[in-house]
């Protein structure tokens, strides 16, 4: 029987209910005349302390607060791809056309669509016996994914019936389970999953695959594994959102979960605009196909802000178990943590560093902990993955505040934007000083064996390079660029071009936009064999002014925007290039010597 309950206190988004008595924690309930959706956050004897995902304005003391029994879950099932949703999975699109732009209060609009038929055709027999994660049957729900209809995780027993071939809405009944104890369990397509706990799997593995990006700089210096977690910390307009954009269409993931939480109404906007627009690369088909995108805009309420990152990840995991590599992206954290803040402080909690509550820190590893790369539930093993990527945009820029410093604690990749380059429009701004990602061991063997068995070497002689040429550049600061020996002039020249002409890369551009990681290697082994030619010229009494004016440079400069299938032949053709200029100028040395 469902507690009802009075308002006795209302504060901005929290609202305190009294005669609570038989509700639970994370409880779902509506609140007031208006049935508002709210969540049990509180409970106190018969007092629940409940934070409302809608606008409280004109509430009153004294009005009703009814438990629904149900803890705040997600909608699981087809059609739940392409769709744009609020923090808590109602659909933009439905709730805007029934009520006008501004989103009406106490609307409730299912997360999928209930009429629409789905073609279903089943994998499994009556008679087998199931657990939880077996696949029913699949659907295919666009024509980017194949959506595999599972057991859900709590329910096993023998397959009693399954729905033949066919249409059905994910609501009609597919299976019939019986248990073990004789109940029945009549599955439809659709299941329910609370989204403040994780879906089981079986085991977790360990970080060995990398997910690869596309982008120079990530896949090459700072990798991030498939089922790992990066951060992408930056101030205002360093470019956090290109980047996690640019991640969303070419990450080798299957399915795509994009969490916008703005800073300002219009920021969403342009972000809801701009996102359906983008493609899938492989297929050209519209990136939505294999996206669902979660929207929070400041003018939401922020407890349905706290609980978009949850009701994201939840159903990440849920294409995780279908088998499927997922990337999340959430742009950005910060804006989640703020949320927090303001709820805490609604609570009269004790504040932490700069009035985020003491278990920030906590809540964002609750988060990123749900990252993996798992063996699925179900009888055959599949691996699947959720990554999580989330920008932090700290005031000022400044990565000494509490959000930064606690999601740095947490994840295993920091991609650092750098005000200073944005400035000087080195994009992506990822500063490769202060960046790091903890993944490279356990990636080295895949990249020797997939990529190159000298990629672990050809990165660290780059790393080398790049940070010698800050220890120079501080010498050159004191001293001047002439009290430097010819030798170290060279490495700035060289680092100058791993920066200009590697780690420089044009979101917009069309073949600059994404680079395999095979041409990465090759670009780099070009570089490193410029940069070995050099020190052989110098030594051989070439003068650097003139190596720095070898028009080869220029091909080096231009290997970025090589299509694909051509960067093979322009490297030899490049090489050659290297060695024909460097012997010739050498030779033209020795001549004038003599
Ligand atoms: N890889 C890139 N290639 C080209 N341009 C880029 C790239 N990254 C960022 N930019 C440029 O920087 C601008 C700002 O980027 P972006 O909007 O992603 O910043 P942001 O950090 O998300 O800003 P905000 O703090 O406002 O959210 C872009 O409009 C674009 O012009
Ligand atoms: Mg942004």
């Amino acid at each position: 029987m469902p507690s009802t309950g009075r308002i006795v206190r209302i504060a901005g988004p929290v609202v305190v209910a009294k005669g609570m008595k038989g509700s639970q924690m994370f409880e779902l309930v509506n609140v007031g005349e208006l049935n508002l959706i709210g969540e049990i956050i509180r409970l106190q004897e018969d007092l629940a302390t409940i934070q409302v995902y809608e606008e409280t304005s004109g509430l009153r003391p004294g009005e009703k607060v009814v438990g629904t029994g149900q803890l705040l879950s997600v909608e699981l099932g087809p059609g739940i791809l392409s769709q744009i949703y609020d923090g808590i999975q109602r659909p933009l699109e439905i709730i805007k056309e029934n009520t006008g732009d501004f989103i009406a209060r106490g609307v409730s609009a299912p997360a999928l669509p209930r009429d629409k038929k789905w073609s279903f055709t089943p994998k499994l027999k009556a008679g087998s016996k199931v657990t939880g994660g077996d696949i029913l049957g699949v659907v295919p729900e666009t024509p980017l994914v194949v959506h595999k209809v599972m057991v859900p995780p709590d329910v096993q027993g023998v397959l009693e019936e399954i729905a033949p071939e066919g249409d059905y809405t994910v609501e009609d009944v597919i299976a019939k389970v019986r248990a073990p104890n004789g109940a029945l369990h009549e599955l439809a397509m659709m299941q329910r999953w609370p989204v403040r706990k994780p879906r089981p799997y079986k085991t977790k593995l360990d970080p060995i695959q990398p997910l690869l990006t596309g982008q120079r700089i990530i896949d090459s210096l700072f990798p991030i594994a498939k089922g790992g977690t990066a951060a992408i910390p930056g101030g205002f307009g360093t470019g956090k959102t290109v980047t996690q954009h640019q991640l969303a269409q070419w990450a080798d993931a299957k399915v795509i979960v994009y969490i916008g939480c703005g800073e300002r109404g219009n920021e969403m906007t342009e972000m809801l605009e701009r996102f359906p627009e983008l493609r899938d690369p492989r297929t050209g088909r519209p990136l939505m196909e294999r996206t669902v995108m979660i929207a929070n805009t400041s003018n939401m309420p922020v407890a349905a802000r706290e609980a978009s990152i949850y009701t994201g990840v939840t159903i990440a995991e849920y294409f995780r178990d279908m088998g499927y590599d997922v990337a999340l992206m959430a742009d950005s954290t910060s804006r989640w943590a703020e949320a927090l803040r303001e709820i805490s402080g609604r609570l009269e909690e004790m504040p932490g560093e700069e009035g985020y509550p003491p278990y920030l820190g906590a809540r964002l590893a609750e988060f990123y902990e749900r990252a993996g790369r798992v063996v699925t539930l179900g009888s055959e093993d599949r691996v699947g993955s959720v990554s999580i990527i989330g920008a932090v945009s700290p005031p000022g820029g400044d990565f000494s505040e509490p959000v930064v410093q606690a999601t740095l604690r947490i994840v295993k990749v920091f991609w650092a934007l750098d005000t200073a380059l944005a400035y000087r429009r080195h994009f992506p701004a990822i500063n490769w000083l202060t960046s790091y990602s903890l993944y490279l061991e356990t990636l080295e063997e895949w990249f020797r064996n997939n990529v190159a068995p000298d990629w672990p070497e050809l990165r660290k002689e780059v790393m080398a390079i790049l940070q010698k040429e800050a220890e120079l550049l501080e010498i050159v600061r004191l001293v001047g660029p002439d009290a430097l020996p010819e030798a170290d002039r060279a490495t700035l020249e060289v680092a100058r071009m791993i920066r200009e002409d590697f780690l420089m890369q044009h979101a917009y551009h069309p073949v600059d936009t994404y680079c395999s990681i095979e041409k990465s290697y090759l670009m780099l082994k070009v570089i490193l064999y410029f940069n070995k030619k050099v020190r052989e010229a110098i030594a051989n009494g070439a003068p650097l002014t003139r190596i720095l004016r070898l028009p080869v440079r220029e091909d080096i400069a231009r290997m970025k925007i090589v299509p694909y299938d051509k960067i093979k032949d322009t490297v030899e053709d490049v090489m050659r290039k290297i060695d024909e200029q460097i012997t010739s100028l050498v030779k033209s040395q020795k001549v004038v010597v003599v």
